[in-house]
């Protein structure tokens, strides 16, 4: 028979695990959720794959790319002329990209300003967890 000191150990184990199942359960629910917005705002356009190109090029290891070298995809001539003149996609980068692409474009290429990615993220939010999703998603190796 357990003595009440294992008992209250194995309450106090039990205890922690649940608390750490629960905090594993709600960062693998806020990356889903960060996947739901790259799924609902980007994913008709752009796959992860490397290679598959829709509407717009694929974004595989997009972090760390020069803009406008995305081989096998026509880029516009602003975005190729915004990676000639220094623009990596990072975090802050993309932030203000996906803010208002042409204002992007406007500030890093001379005019007039070619671009064909028609959509804007106006939610800031929405954007960081976007940009959080595409590091995770890189850091971790995984493809679409
Ligand atoms: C309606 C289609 C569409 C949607 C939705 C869209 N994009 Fe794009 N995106 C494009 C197109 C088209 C281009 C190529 C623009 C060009 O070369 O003129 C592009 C280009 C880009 C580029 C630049 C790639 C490079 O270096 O040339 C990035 C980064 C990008 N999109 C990220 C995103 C992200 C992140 C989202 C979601 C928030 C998104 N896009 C949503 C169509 C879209």
């Amino acid at each position: 028979m357990q003595r009440p000191e294992h008992i209250h150990l194995n309450l106090r184990t039990t205890a922690a695990c649940t608390i750490l199942l629960v905090a594993f359960a709600s960062i693998a629910h806020a990356q889903s959720a960060d996947e739901g917005r790259f799924q609902n705002n980007c994913a008709m356009c752009h796959s992860l794959s490397e290679g598959t190109h829709r509407m717009g090029p694929s974004l595989f290891r997009i972090i760390g790319r020069t803009a406008g070298t995305i081989s096998g995809f026509p880029s516009s001539a602003s975005y190729i002329e915004a990676g000639r003149n220094g623009v990596v996609w990072n975090a802050e980068a993309l932030d203000v990209f996906l803010a208002s692409p042409p204002r992007f474009l406007g500030q890093h290429a001379s005019p007039p300003v070619t671009n064909r990615m028609s959509i804007l993220i106006q939610n800031a939010e929405t954007r960081e967890r976007i940009i959080k999703f595409l590091i995770h998603r890189q850091n971790e190796g995984g493809e679409q």
